[in-house]
């Protein structure tokens, strides 16, 4: 699918994007490469962990909600917990890079990241127009990509940028409850075993990662 359905191919071509231009022996010293990483952290916690896997799973537990595929709707909702410590970890890891380097957070280079979470926004809503291509089920495309306005604001807010569609409302209150409450039953805290640790990885080519 990543090669074959086009809306698929192209978030796939945006996720892997930016993170080819970085290599592990790049020089930090340098601004331009201070940038390319921070970009880099927000491409990947605020635009692809933080909006574009909530359509996907918004869309999922949609269905959960009336009763329909209970099993998987549970595994994603286990697996968005875990995501929301992840969107938290690379917005801390982003807010703290920048706070060291204040020479990288210019209007130019807050302007790009707003033009990249716009891009993001613009494919997981063609994404979701290809998943549901008429409203059924109780699933309407419309309100979807509003959700995904509404995510993508809190996360560039989060960040300390302007959002794209302010006052916009969230379609599904009932979402965030299903996220955000009862965390104490994320069984992933008492289990992180499944992450490859650095050193299992250092005969691994840049490109191959
Ligand atoms: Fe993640």
């Amino acid at each position: 699918m990543f090669e074959q359905i086009p809306t698929i191919k192209r978030k796939n071509e945006f996720a892997t994007r930016t993170s080819h231009e970085l290599r592990r022996d790049i020089d930090l010293t340098d601004p331009e490469n201070k940038k390319k990483l921070a970009r880099n952290i927000f491409v990947f916690g605020q635009c692809m962990e933080g909006t574009q896997f909530y359509g996907l799973f918004g869309m999922i537990l949609g269905l959960r909600r009336q009763k329909k595929f209970q099993g998987i709707g549970e595994m994603f909702q286990y697996t968005l917990r875990d995501e929301s410590n992840h969107i938290e970890v690379f917005r801390n890891l982003f807010m703290d890079l920048v706070s060291e380097n204040m020479e990288i957070w210019t209007p130019e280079f807050k302007e790009e990241l707003v033009e990249t979470m716009k891009e993001a926004v613009a494919l997981e809503k063609e994404f979701i127009s290809d998943c549901l291509p008429v409203s059924a089920v109780g699933l309407n495309v419309d309100e979807f990509c509003q959700y995904i306005d509404y995510i993508a604001d809190r996360r560039l807010e989060g960040v300390g940028l302007n959002p794209l569609n302010p006052g916009v409302r969230n379609p599904f209150p009932w979402l965030a409850e299903t996220i955000d409450i009862k965390k104490e039953q994320n069984f992933f805290e008492t289990k992180v075993t499944e992450y490859q640790k650095a050193s299992a990885l250092a005969a691994v080519s840049d490109d191959d990662l």
